[in-house]
């Protein structure tokens, strides 16, 4: 679905990505883990044309995306949930919402998946005219969260979407995730949260699919990128990942 290839990116003179590869497939939940400023951002912006990149390719559905435009890739449906949410707190609810859906999908279908992103998420539906501000900060994340899947994504990429919210609500989250993925959407999860996705059952079986050496400026960063894996009941689950993560 998504294959990236020795992809190379930075910042003027700075590089940060120097050949990092990773892949997700049809269906899985892909999360990316790494220590802080090991590039995992920049690889969600160069995958969303925000960056781009030096060389190597990033490959969706089989087309090359390098080097289209940020609403070009949007309009292919790779969508992202930025870190730190970036919501509009003086809008409502609702009209974060209809924000995502703007480049893809009609006006008269809005509704309907307005609908089916207050199923996911009820707390929005009961605060719809509310101004984004006011909202807790689960909440807040619930509303980034809704806001990408109102595009309807082909693959839905989160940047940490569990940074400072209480576990309870991290379970939320991730159950919420868990469920994306399973109506059909790939997800690339991004940081050092996406480790708490891992408290599935014991004993699940979990594949490294590449660890490797995205190198920073000045040290290496660990990367492991871990494949979901399917427990005996077919759901989905990330695998529970290395504390030291
Ligand atoms: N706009 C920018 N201009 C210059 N350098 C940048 C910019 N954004 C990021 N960097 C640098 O690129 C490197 C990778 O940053 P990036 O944000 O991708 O890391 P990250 O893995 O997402 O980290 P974190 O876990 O802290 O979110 C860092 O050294 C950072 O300082
Ligand atoms: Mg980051």
């Amino acid at each position: 679905m998504l294959a990236i290839e020795d992809l190379r990116a930075g910042y003027g003179d700075v590089a940060v990505l120097r050949g990092a590869s990773l892949e997700v497939g049809p269906g899985e939940i892909v999360a990316l883990l790494g220590s802080n400023g090991a590039g995992k951002t920049t690889t969600l912006r160069a995958i969303s044309g925000l960056v781009r990149p030096t060389g190597g390719a990033i490959r969706f559905a089989g087309e090359r995306i390098e080097a289209l435009s940020p609403p070009e890739i949007v309009g292919r449906g790779v969508l992202q949930v930025p870190e730190g949410r970036k919501l509009f707190p003086s809008l409502t609810v609702e009209e974060n919402l209809d924000l995502g859906a703007y480049a893809r999908v009609p006006k008269g279908q809005r509704g309907e998946t307005r609908e089916q992103v207050f199923r996911l998420f009820p707390v929005l539906a009961a605060r719809r005219r509310q101004a984004a501000g006011t909202l807790s900060g689960g909440e807040q994340q619930m509303l980034a969260i809704g806001r990408g899947l109102m595009g309807r994504p082909r693959l839905l990429m989160l940047d940490e979407p569990s940074l400072g919210l209480a576990p309870q609500v991290v379970d939320r989250i991730f159950d919420v995730i868990a469920t994306i993925n399973r109506e059909g959407t790939p997800v690339l999860l991004v940081g050092p949260g996406a480790a708490r996705a891992g408290r599935g059952p014991p004993g699940v079986p979990r594949t490294v699919r590449s660890s490797g050496a995205f190198r920073t400026p000045g040290r290496r960063a660990r990367w492991v990128v871990y494949e979901a894996t399917r427990n005996p009941a077919g759901r989905n689950r990330l695998p529970t990942l290395p504390s030291v993560l």
